[in-house]
C-alpha cells in the first residue's frame, strides 16, 4: 500500500498522525458521522454541545457514562499498536481528536488529546479535575463545591485547550510525513492540521475507507481500514 512513498517514509525523521473516531472503529467504538452516529434517537452532534449539557445534563451524562464504560471495556487494535511500535524507528507524535485513551493504552508516548479525555472529569465552576475511577452514584455527579461535574472534553462551541493546540500546530509544522487516519476532517480547528503540515513541505497520507473533505489534497489515499493498513507501515519504515 505504501510502496509509492517508501523512500520518503524511510527518510522521514518525524511522522505525525492526526487521528479520529475511525481508528477506534475496529475496537468496537462507533464513529460520529454516518449511520453509527445515533445514540438512542439523538444525533451525536446535538449532544456534544455546551448548550445541550446545560439544557439536559442528565441525558448528556448518560451518553458519556455509557460511552466511557464501552471504551474501558474495549482494547486498542492493530492500528493503534502499529503507531505505538513505530516509535522504535521514528520520532512519532499523535494528534488525536479521540477522547478514548486507546493510543496511550497501546503504548504511544507522545499523544496530544485535542478534544480532551472521557476518563477525566472537571467541575463546571471550580478548578477541581480528576480521573474517574469508579461508578457515579448519581448523574450528573456533583463536585465538593456542590456544582455539577462534567466530562473533561471539548464540546462544540468550546475552545481547544490552548497548550495542547499550540503544541499540535508546532508538531504539524515540523513533520516530514503526516498520516490522517480515520477522521472525516469535518471539524475545525483539527482539520487545519494537514494544511499546516503541507504548507511546511510534509507529505500527506490519508488512511480511510471513504473519501474525505481533503482527499484531493493528499499525496496518497489508502482506501482501507486503519487496523489493516497501518501494520504495513512498520515493514516499510523498518527496511
Ligand atoms: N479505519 C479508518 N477509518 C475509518 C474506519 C476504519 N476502520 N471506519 C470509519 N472510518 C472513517 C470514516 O470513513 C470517517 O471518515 O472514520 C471517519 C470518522 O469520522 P467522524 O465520525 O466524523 O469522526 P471524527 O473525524 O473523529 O470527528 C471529529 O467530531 O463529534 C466530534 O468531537 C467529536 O472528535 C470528534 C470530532
Ligand atoms: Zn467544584
Amino acid at each position: 500500500m505504501f510502496e509509492s512513498i517508501a523512500d520518503k517514509l524511510s527518510q522521514a525523521e518525524k511522522i505525525v498522525f492526526v487521528t479520529g473516531a475511525g481508528i477506534s472503529q475496529e475496537s468496537g467504538i462507533p464513529t460520529f458521522r454516518g449511520k453509527d452516529g445515533l445514540w438512542r434517537k439523538y444525533d451525536a452532534m446535538q449532544l456534544a454541545t455546551i448548550d445541550a449539557f446545560y439544557e439536559n445534563p442528565k441525558l448528556v451524562w448518560e451518553w458519556y457514562d455509557e460511552r466511557r464504560k464501552n471504551i474501558l471495556a474495549a482494547k486498542p487494535n492493530a492500528g493503534h499498536t502499529a503507531i505505538a511500535n513505530l516509535e522504535k524507528y521514528k520520532q512519532v507524535r499523535v494528534l488525536t481528536q479521540n477522547i478514548d485513551g486507546l493510543h496511550q493504552r497501546a503504548g504511544s508516548s507522545q499523544v496530544y488529546e485535542l478534544h480532551g479525555s472521557i476518563i477525566t472529569i472537571k467541575c463546571t465552576v471550580c478548578d477541581f479535575k480528576e480521573k474517574i475511577t469508579g461508578d457515579f452514584s448519581e448523574l450528573p455527579p456533583r463536585c465538593k463545591c456542590s456544582n455539577m461535574l462534567r466530562p473533561d472534553v471539548v464540546w462544540f462551541g468550546e475552545a481547544l485547550p490552548q497548550n495542547v493546540w499550540s503544541e499540535a500546530i508546532m508538531q504539524a509544522n515540523s513533520c516530514n510525513v503526516m498520516f490522517v487516519v480515520g477522521t472525516s476532517l469535518a471539524v475545525s480547528p483539527a482539520n487545519m492540521l494537514p494544511i499546516y503540515a503541507k504548507q511546511n513541505g510534509a507529505i500527506l497520507v490519508e488512511v480511510n475507507p471513504e473519501e474525505t473533505l481533503m482527499s484531493k489534497d493528499m499525496d496518497l489515499s489508502i482506501r482501507s481500514t486503519s487496523a489493516k493498513a497501518l501494520p504495513e507501515l512498520l515493514s516499510i519504515v523498518n527496511k
